[in-house]
């Protein structure tokens, strides 16, 4: 297989391959392709809290968060388990290195054209395993995101539905 020396690089000594104490969310996918796993997880900072009516409220416990509650979260730890291919694994270790500080708007920009560029390229037979780590960094926010506002007038279930399909039309799906 025709690998660039960056993503050999990624492969043999991932960064991220590693599990977190108490994550704030964690996503799994499968590729049904070759049968490969991967694990993802996070770990988020909070800048502010704000109640259920919008107001600051720095007092408030991570339960009573609401949607706006979550602007401005950042990832501020992240790491990934696969059983996989090595494109799937430096794809992956690539993901997290892109999303490690990042917001949670920021971090559900990038696609799989950012991974494929930081690796110097990938051959057209494992694209498809580019994907895997961005499907489980989309599961794991979607996740801290479904947790964070169980208890916000907003309708989770309407904000992931969109979610998704925003990400799937970025990443060509
Ligand atoms: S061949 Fe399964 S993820 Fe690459």
């Amino acid at each position: 297989m025709n690998y660039t020396k960056e993503l050999l690089k990624h492969f043999q000594n991932p960064k991220f391959v590693k599990s977190l104490e108490n994550p704030d969310g964690v996503g799994e996918v499968g590729n049904i392709n070759c049968g490969d796993v991967m694990h993802l997880e996070i770990k988020v900072e909070h800048p502010r809290a704000y109640n259920r009516k919008g107001c600051e409220n720095p007092q408030a416990g991570p339960e009573t968060f609401s949607k706006k509650g979550l602007q401005g979260a950042k990832i501020k730890d992240i790491g990934f388990k696969t059983f996989g291919c090595a494109a799937a694994v430096a794809s992956s270790d690539v993901v997290c290195e892109l999303a490690k500080g990042k917001t949670i708007e920021e971090a559900k920009k990038i696609t799989k054209d950012d991974i494929i560029k930081k690796l110097g390229g990938m051959p057209p037979i494992k694209i498809h395993c580019s994907v895997l780590g961005i499907e489980a960094l989309k599961r794991a926010i979607l996740d801290y995101e479904g947790k964070k506002v169980k208890h916000s007038t907003d309708s989770p279930k309407r904000g992931r539905t969109k979610e998704i399909e925003d990400w799937e039309g970025k990443n060509g799906k």
